[in-house]
């Protein structure tokens, strides 16, 4: 079971991506869970333009995405949305279907006690309307990351480790169900 972790800041010292990262760490056994290459490697979204210099950087995002069991988003909030570089990435993926049924879940993180709750009801939105399988019982929004998560990117809460803990648990049972679903479709027998 791969899931694939996708950080929508593309701060260094970033509380999103340390989420993404512990969440690796409580992962269950059998669950492996990998951060996607950086967003900024990609170019803004032309409809239709697949020969620009970026194209390499599309292709190989859209096959980190397609080879995933589930997909894991953690994103901040600038100005009461998602950051323009996720929005753009999962543009790249309308055209080309990776997310379609597949099994996604959104985590968002802010200094602010509202946990970026619009960014979380945008890209969940977004999630919805390019028909991924959005798991309801592994989202989680986390208010004042700040006290949250050490310099280290360790998380300090543990009720916060625990809540990272059951969302992982969530989405991989959901990436295992569309696998046998899907295995049960081809006849693939385990
Ligand atoms: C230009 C700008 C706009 C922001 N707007 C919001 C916002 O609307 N809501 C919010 O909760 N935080 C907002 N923030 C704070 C971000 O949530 C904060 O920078 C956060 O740490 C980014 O996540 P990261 O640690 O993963 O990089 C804003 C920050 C900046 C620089």
């Amino acid at each position: 079971m791969h899931i694939l972790a996708i950080s929508g800041s593309l701060r260094a010292a970033s509380s999103n991506t340390a989420l993404l990262r512990a969440a690796a760490v409580l992962a269950p056994v059998g669950v492996v869970i990998s951060l996607s290459t950086s967003l900024a490697e990609l170019p803004y979204f032309q409809p239709g333009n697949y020969d620009e210099p970026g194209a390499p950087a599309v292709a190989a995002f859209r096959e980190q995405v397609r080879r995933a069991d589930a997909v894991l988003f953690c994103t901040p909030e600038y100005v009461f949305s998602m950051p323009g570089v996720l929005k753009n990435a999962l543009e790249w993926l309308v055209p080309s279907g990776e997310l379609y049924h597949k099994p996604v879940a959104v985590w968002s993180a802010s200094p602010s006690t509202t946990g970026a709750d619009q960014a979380h009801a945008g890209l969940t939105a977004m999630l919805r309307v390019m028909e991924a399988a959005v798991n309801e019982g592994a989202a989680l929004q986390v208010g004042q990351v700040s006290g949250k998560v050490n310099a280290q990117g360790e998380i300090t809460d543990k009720e916060l480790a625990e809540s990272l803990r059951t969302a992982v648990a969530a989405l991989a049972q959901a990436g295992n169900t569309t696998n046998s679903a899907y295995q049960a479709t081809q006849g693939i027998q385990t």
